[in-house]
């Protein structure tokens, strides 16, 4: 098991990669005095596939484990939600010093991570992810989140895990299409920060689709090394943070216009190819590369194009909270491994991408 430490002073944690990593978990905690009590948070899903039996490697450390559950889905990462939980929480006198383990993919993480940044002003939070975007993404980095009418991720807090276990076992049970999911946000990874990694993409994503776990931990650990050398230096998102959302302006674009019918993976992939034509166009990054880009995004099983309307995505890029002060701020990458941001894009370069 790799350890990967995100240093933040007095709230620095360690970032845990490995087939069987769960496991450890018990270890961990007791190392730690932590518990014996705990608060486990998953949804039914993640519960059978590995929850069960990870809660029987607590058991049998000695922990005293209370399980509770969400219904799976977008729509459960709420405040009603959040609510349900302090009520649980309390009813079960949950203690503001009880580790609360958040078990599942990013909607999970999430929104337990919101309930501990915020049941009792604060518990430890232990983030467990499940999913492939999850363990590169969203466990990392303290970003706590429930969506409320139409404002997506705007309702949360900066708070971050005491630690991370991201177990690669746990992806053999995800859906193909999910692992593709997750391919989109190590791509991006690798665009911003990690040219070796995009080699290694070029090469063998076809293997880590496949379920391959030597290359699924490579991958994951580049993945999380480019978000936490960059979350390290800018914790509260006021600047270069701000690269993490390459490929993200055009992508939100997408998701709102198609209701969500183009999944976050789709409309990443998709958001990439837009940014990478544009930077192509003001010649600030090679034809060769965004060539290599379509590349990988394909073999990740990510579409190339879709069928959208260039206004449309252009209007709601337009109405995207990275709009400031009348200029569109986009991620540009340079080269592969490195992105600037930049507020020399017009709108007119922007559809022409769109186009293209
Ligand atoms: P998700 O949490 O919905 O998980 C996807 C599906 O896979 C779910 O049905 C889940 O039950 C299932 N699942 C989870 N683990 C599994 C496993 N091991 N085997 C089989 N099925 C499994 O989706 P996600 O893609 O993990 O996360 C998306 C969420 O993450 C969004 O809400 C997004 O806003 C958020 N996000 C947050 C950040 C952040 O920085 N906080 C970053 C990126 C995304
Ligand atoms: N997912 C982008 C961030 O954590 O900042």
């Amino acid at each position: 098991m790799q350890a990967i430490r995100m240093a933040l002073g007095e709230r620095s944690y360690n970032v845990y990669i490995g087939a069987g990593a769960l496991d450890e978990v018990a270890v961990h905690l007791r190392r730690a005095k932590m518990g014996p009590r705990l608060a486990l948070v998953t949804n039914p899903t993640v519960f059978e596939l590995h929850g069960n039996r990870f809660r029987e490697t607590l058991t049998a450390e000695g922990f005293d484990v209370s399980v509770f559950t969400v219904p799976d889905g977008e729509e459960y990462k709420s405040l009603e939600s959040a609510g349900r939980l302090y009520t649980e929480f309390s009813e079960a006198l949950i203690e503001r010093s009880t580790p609360l383990l958040a078990l599942g993919g990013g909607i999970i993480g999430d929104l337990a991570g919101f309930v501990a940044a915020t049941y009792m002003r604060g518990m430890p939070l232990v983030q467990l992810p499940t999913t492939l975007l999850a363990q590169v993404d969203s466990s990392i980095g303290g970003k706590t989140a429930v969506n409320h009418g139409t404002l997506k991720n705007q309702i949360g807090a900066f708070y971050q895990p005491v630690a991370v276990f991201s177990d690669i076992a746990a992806l053999k049970t995800l859906p193909r299409t999910q692992l593709s999911e997750g391919l989109a946000e190590i791509i991006k990874s690798a665009v911003i920060g990690d040219e070796l990694l995009f080699r290694m993409l070029e090469r063998r994503t076809k293997e880590i689709l496949a379920g391959d776990e030597r290359l699924l931990q490579a991958a994951v650990s580049r993945a999380a090394a480019v978000k936490i050398s960059i979350v390290r230096r800018d914790e509260h998102d006021t600047g270069l943070r701000n690269t993490l959302n390459f490929g993200h302006t055009a992508a939100h674009a997408i998701e709102t216009i198609t209701n969500f019918k183009v999944s976050h993976g789709e409309a990443v992939a998709a958001g990439m190819l837009i940014a990478g034509r544009v930077a192509a166009g003001m010649g600030v990054f090679p034809a060769s590369a965004l060539e290599r880009l379509r590349a990988v995004i394909s073999a990740a099983e990510l579409p190339l194009s879709l069928p959208l309307n260039a206004s449309e995505v252009l209007e709601a890029i337009k109405h995207d909270k990275k709009m400031m002060s009348g200029k569109l701020k986009f991620i540009l990458p340079t080269r592969i491994g490195q992105v600037v941001i930049s507020d020399r894009v017009t709108p007119d370069m922007v559809a022409e991408a769109i186009v293209e």
